[in-house]
């Protein structure tokens, strides 16, 4: 497929990226590896959720996924040809320990050791991410998976192992991607991995329990590595936008990112949960002890926030001092309904972060859009809504920068189509096209976008 060169647009100096700003694309085990049985490799949750008739589209699963395991090569020429700096990529907990505790299975370790050197030889950074939701189903099914503090407990024991094989060559780790949609969505309202509807006294103490796993796992991670490493996780706060850039709108989105990330970023960041969400849970409020706060809590090196969409907020007289504002019906989203469109976040996630937390290394870990990419007649792929959605984003991420927020990388979601839960391959959210039938990898104009974006360091 054959793109013309892009126009050459002329950039003041200001509308550059700070030199050594980290460029990268992201992806997740389950997502993309496929080879569910190979090399002693055990299901996950994720596994026998998607294998249970009625819970993805089409009944589809991650079974081959878009064999990053066997095709992780042919994906680092792709993210090099990208001119990506790091990639971030996921651990599949059920290949290092099949069963989530016990015994440790070389050949999983072994697979990232070669992902690893293959990213290290190509000059990229690995960033590693310890949990994105494929919890071994063993752990599910011996201890009840992440109501329970047995699996926090083995969570860091994985964390440990891993960091003991591979902190040699990966210092960026990520403990935990996306704590509501395994705790809320997973034992809660049940629309992910495991499925179960349990109520909110279980989805709180399962929310309590992988902070829990979080805090010993970023204290496993500092124990067993061989050189300093830098800790973060992937968290997908409610972003607050307030509806005008106007005080007091902006003093009520400050108060409301605090309370609305309550029972994740506001604990984790904090030590501690706020009166309001204890107070609102009422009897079905976690229990904890002190220790644990302090655990949850252990110094982290950055945080990563995973951005697709805006929460609007305004200024209210009653005793919040904040009031959600929902979307009218007409306001637009991207393929995937959910994400409604507001570039803003990429500027409010930094300044949010830093004024009400002090953190000072921020990575937006994920933000990017589906599309429903076709090819036309020569095989070319224009996705100009992929295109317009990034383009935008990295407008306000720059915006941000120049505010002086401390925002210091970016990675893509996602650099190929994959598995989308519960979405199956419906949605579409690479910059390279994945035909299924083949496998065949293919830029789409986004990727020819967000290559130009990093060669420049600029947004074109
Ligand atoms: C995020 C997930 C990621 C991917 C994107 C589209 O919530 O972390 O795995 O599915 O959404």
């Amino acid at each position: 497929m054959q793109f013309p060169a892009l126009a050459e647009v002329s950039k003041t100096p200001s509308a550059l990226f700070p030199k050594g700003f980290l460029w990268g694309c992201a992806t997740s085990s389950y997502q993309v590896e496929g080879a569910a049985s190979e090399d002693g490799r055990r299901p996950s949750i994720w596994d026998t959720y998607s294998h249970t008739p009625g819970r993805t589209e089409m009944d589809q699963n991650g079974d081959k996924g878009v064999d990053q395991y066997h095709r992780y090569k042919e994906d680092v020429e792709h993210l090099k040809w990208l001119g990506c700096q790091a990639y971030r990529f996921s651990v599949a907990w059920p290949r290092v320990i099949p069963d989530g505790f016990g015994q440790v299975n070389e050949k999983g370790l072994a697979y990232y050791e070669r992902l690893v050197d293959e990213l290290l030889s190509h000059g990229i950074e690995p960033y590693a991410t310890l949990f994105h939701w494929d919890l071994p189903q063993g752990l599910e099914d011996r201890f009840g998976g992440w109501r329970s503090r047995e699996t926090a407990k083995y969570f860091a024991e994985y964390a440990g192992v891993v960091a003991k094989r591979l902190s040699d060559r990966v210092t960026r780790f990520f403990t935990i991607n996306e704590f509501g949609c395994f705790t809320d969505e997973g034992y809660g309202e049940g629309t992910k991995a495991p499925g179960l509807m349990q109520g909110n006294r279980v989805r709180n103490q399962a929310r309590h329990c992988a902070l829990l796993g979080h805090g010993l796992a970023v204290q496993a991670l500092r124990a067993a590595a061989r050189r300093p490493l830098q800790i973060g996780l992937a968290e997908d706060a409610a972003i607050c936008v307030p509806v005008l850039e106007t005080e007091p709108h902006i003093s009520a989105a400050h108060t409301a990112m605090r309370e609305l990330n309550a029972p994740f970023l506001t604990a984790i960041l904090e030590g501690k949960y706020t009166e309001n969400y204890l107070s609102s849970e009422g009897k079905d409020a976690p229990e904890f002890t002190a220790e644990e706060m302090k655990t949850i809590s252990s110094p982290l090196d950055l945080v990563g926030l995973n951005c697709y969409t805006p929460t609007f907020v305004r200024a209210d007289s009653g005793s919040t001092g904040y009031a959600v504002v929902p979307n009218p019906t007409s306001y637009p989203h991207m393929a995937s309904q959910w994400i409604t469109i507001g570039p803003e976040i990429l500027y409010w996630a930094p300044r949010h972060l830093k004024e009400i937390w002090g953190v000072n290394n921020i990575l937006i870990t994920e933000n990017g859009c589906s599309s429903d990419d076709r090819p036309d007649a020569s095989q070319s792929i224009y996705d100009t809504d992929r295109v317009m959605y990034l383009r935008n984003h990295l407008t306000h991420a720059h915006r941000a920068i120049a505010g002086g927020w401390p925002l210091r990388g970016y990675f893509c979601w996602s650099l190929l189509d994959n598995f989308e839960w519960t979405d199956g391959y419906t949605k579409r959210f690479g910059l390279f096209y994945v035909n299924y039938a083949t496998l065949q990898r293919s830029p789409k104009l986004s990727a020819h976008f967000y290559r130009e974006v990093i060669a420049r360091n600029a947004v074109v």
